[in-house]
This record gives structure tokens, sequence and C-alpha cells, in this order.
């Protein structure tokens, strides 16, 4: 998918689904979901995701039903996504920042220990999930950034490579190509090269990068009530070198309280970290709303906040931002900011699916 920065909100409303109204997804409830049957699922334990978690949420519910801990499950089940090539948004394969160096954020938290480990800008291991866990197990710290991290995972025993793929360096070149005619690096079609069909029609189109905030974030659930939650991303695409996004911060990316339930995030980093929408979430469930309500509410209080700059001609965010939440008693729900979307579940029954989610604004 070529497109551009401002095009990244519309090209996601191309994937997005009808939304459902009302304020939450209890299990048993019908949740019918793009390319998704009627919910029905039955009680804890549950696995939700981003919409691209499909096969984590399968993975962490086998993890979970064979009695591994829901956080080495959900971990588990990201690590999937980290490992495939064709996900431009996480682990290998990852848009590059600006320099066409892959750097990667990932945050995990534990409900029954109430502990977290994350790291930020970490290079050359395609795992931070993985990462992030030794550092909630094998530290007394909770984040660890760049070098450091790096060199933490060598401790470890994980193998340095490079994430970025012939695809993704491809799609980084075309954003440096195309960002300005008065520097020297030339587009096929500017250099007019014969090999570029484009070159050959008039006027010559500006072919836009790929770009995104995509991220995956997955929440776990068991069968006696314990929740854990772990989010992973390579950030915005071509982004300035150190940059750190929502994903690795606790409260921001990914937030879970064992007493009541657990929310994370992808899209904008930066809309997330000025306003913890996780954190906000879980508590807006420990008083009482739906995790569908809470995840509106929470995106209805960034919009609220976003900065002119960030608005279209309406009035509103001109950019995305989505949340998952689960709740301790297996209620679960989601919302974008700008349109509704989906988000993937899994029952015990181990067939992920996706369910329909609701946007702030319609459109
Ligand atoms: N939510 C991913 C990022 O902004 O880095």
């Amino acid at each position: 998918m070529n497109i551009s920065r401002r095009d990244f909100v519309q090209a996601a409303a191309g994937v997005a689904a009808a939304g459902l109204g009302g304020v939450g997804r209890a299990l048993g409830q019908q949740a019918a979901g793009p390319g998704g049957a009627p919910g029905g699922a039955a009680g804890r334990p549950l696995v939700v995701a981003s919409s691209n978690g499909l096969a984590a949420c399968e993975k962490a519910m086998e993890l979970m039903l064979a009695g591994n801990d829901p956080v080495d499950a959900v971990v588990a089940g990201v690590a999937l996504v980290e490992d495939d090539p064709n996900d431009h948004s996480v682990g290998l394969g990852g848009l590059p920042n600006e320099e066409g160096v892959v750097q990667l954020d990932a945050s995990v938290m534990h409900g029954p220990t109430h502990k977290a480990g994350a790291v930020a800008a970490i290079e050359r291991i395609r795992n931070p999930s993985k990462v992030a866990l030794l550092v909630m197990r094998r530290t007394d710290h909770v984040l660890l950034v760049g070098d450091g991290a790096r060199r933490f995972a060598l401790a470890h025993g994980f193998k340095e490579e490079d994430l970025l793929t012939d695809a993704a360096r491809a799609q980084w070149l075309r954003w440096k190509e195309n960002l300005s005619k008065d520097d020297d690096w030339l587009s096929p079609e500017e250099s007019g090269d014969p090999s570029s069909r484009a070159h050959r029609r008039r006027p010559a189109p500006v072919l836009a990068p790929e770009w995104t905030w995509g991220t995956i974030n997955c929440l776990g659930l068991t069968a006696s009530g314990d929740l854990a939650g772990c989010t992973t991303t390579s950030g915005l695409s071509y982004k300035i070198p150190g940059r750190v996004g929502d994903s690795p911060i606790i409260g921001a990316g990914l937030y879970v309280d064992n007493d009541v339930g657990a929310a994370g995030s992808t899209g904008r980093g930066e809309a997330n970290l000025q306003n913890l929408t996780s954190f906000t979430a879980v508590e807006l469930m420990r008083q009482g709303r739906s995790p569908e309500e809470a995840c509106l509410e929470a995106l209805r209080r960034v919009a609220a906040k976003t900065e002119k700059r960030l608005r279209n001609a309406a009035g509103e965010p001109d950019f995305d931002l989505n949340l998952y939440a689960l709740r301790k008693d297996g209620q679960f729900g989601g919302a974008s900011l700008r349109r509704p979307g989906k988000m993937a579940l899994c029952d015990r029954g181990g067939k992920a699916r996706h369910v329909a989610t609701p946007g702030v604004y319609a459109g």
C-alpha cells in the first residue's frame, strides 16, 4: 500500500468496517465484525489484539490453555508478527527511521505482579517484546533504551541482524527520493530512468511511500482472571533517529491492572504520549465504564486536546489512534479516534476472528 502520511488515515478507513454502536462487548453478546462471525465467546480465558493480531491471539490462547503465564503467552503471540517480514510496522521488516535504520520499541506488563518491562529505540534485535520481558524479569529497571537495550539483549544471547528488508528499504528510498525536488536524491521518475514505467507517463505521478504508525498490541486474560499485555512496534516510519513512541511507555501504549483490566494502543504515538490513553482506559473501567466506552472516552479526551496543526477542515484530529481494552470479567472492546475499525479476538475455541469497533468520528 503506497500512501502518504496524510493519506494514512484515509487508507485506514479503507480496511475499516462499519462500526457498532453501543457501549461494550460482553462475552456472549453478538459482536459481528468484518470477516468475522458473530461473537459468542464463552467466558474466560480470552485474548484480544489490534487487527493485525489474529495469529498472535491464537498463539497466546494456545499457550494460556496449556497453562503458561499470560505474559509469556502474549509475547509468544506478538513474536509471530515481529518475525513476519511482510508486516512493515513491527520487528523484522519494519519501516526504518529517516536514516534507514530500523529502531524498535516494545513493552510488557504482568498483572499478577504489577511489573513491567520495556525497550525503546533498540536496533538489530528482531524481538523487542522478548527483550522487554527480560527487562521485567531480569533487571531492577523498567525501561532500557538504544545501545544499552541492545547490549542487554546480547548479554542474554539474542542474535544481532540487519532488520531492514529489501521491501522496507525500497519504501524508505521512495520516501527519501521524493522529499524534495531540490536535493540530490533522484527518484526513477526524476532521473528519467527508462526502467521506470511511470517515466513514460506525463505528468509523472508522485509515488508516495508507505507510511505507518502501525503496531501490535495483545492482551491476555486467563481462566482464573489474571491479565497481561504486550505492545511492540517499529514506530513511526522515517522518524527522527532516537524518536520513542508510545508503545514502550507504560500507561501510554500499554497498561495492566490485575484488579480491573488491561488496555493497549496503536496509532499516532505522540498523541498517546500526551494523554496516556491506556492508563486512562483502565481507570475508566475501574469507574464502571465498559471497555468500549472507556476506549471511546479516552479518545474523546485526545480529540479535545489536539493542537490546531493536526486538525482537518472540520476541526477534527486528522490522525488515528486506536485503543483495545479487556476487563477482568471477560468483557472486551476497542475504539478508534477517526473512524470505525476492527480488533482481533480469540476465546477458548482457539480460532481468532475480527470484531468491529466504533470510531469517535464517523469518517
Ligand atoms: N504507536 C506507535 C508509535 O507511534 O510509535
